[in-house]
């Protein structure tokens, strides 16, 4: 599978939440290239798998506050994103911890087909709100 390289078309245009979203994408590189990924009871690949749960329940606190602090009208919608994330992620991490979950490739390829798309597509709608209110 191949790595994926973080480039202005994923940029929100808000520095701190870009650097998140570059942390999270260098963390799905590091599952996408970690060899041990194919190996269900590697320690490898759960460590990465919670340290990378734990830095994206962080990241959606930042991205939400700063919604609720500038009033964003979609915040509702967009917090119901991250909490079914945070649902399936949770499941994962215990799932990958307790080693009973067999398919750690679909694990990958689903985390990374949620983030590109939460970021391009959920992440992008607030952009041009942000933009207005002067949040960089
Ligand atoms: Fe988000
Ligand atoms: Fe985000």
């Amino acid at each position: 599978m191949e790595t994926i390289q973080w480039s202005e078309k994923f940029s929100v245009g808000v520095e701190k939440l870009d650097q998140q979203h570059q942390q999270i994408i260098k963390m799905l590189n590091r599952l996408i290239s970690t060899p041990e990924a194919k190996d269900t009871h590697s320690e490898t690949i759960s460590d990465i798998l919670t340290a990378m749960t734990q830095y994206s329940l962080e990241h959606f606190k930042t991205e939400e506050s700063l919604m609720k602090m500038h009033a964003y009208p979609d915040l509702e919608e967009h917090r119901q994103e991250h909490i079914a994330y945070r649902k399936k992620a949770i499941d994962f991490s215990t799932a990958t911890t307790l080693g009973v979950e067999s398919v750690p490739q679909i694990l990958v390829t689903y985390l990374l087909d949620w983030w590109t798309h939460h970021i391009l597509e959920e992440d992008m709608k607030y952009k041009p709100f942000f933009t207005k209110k002067g949040v960089r």
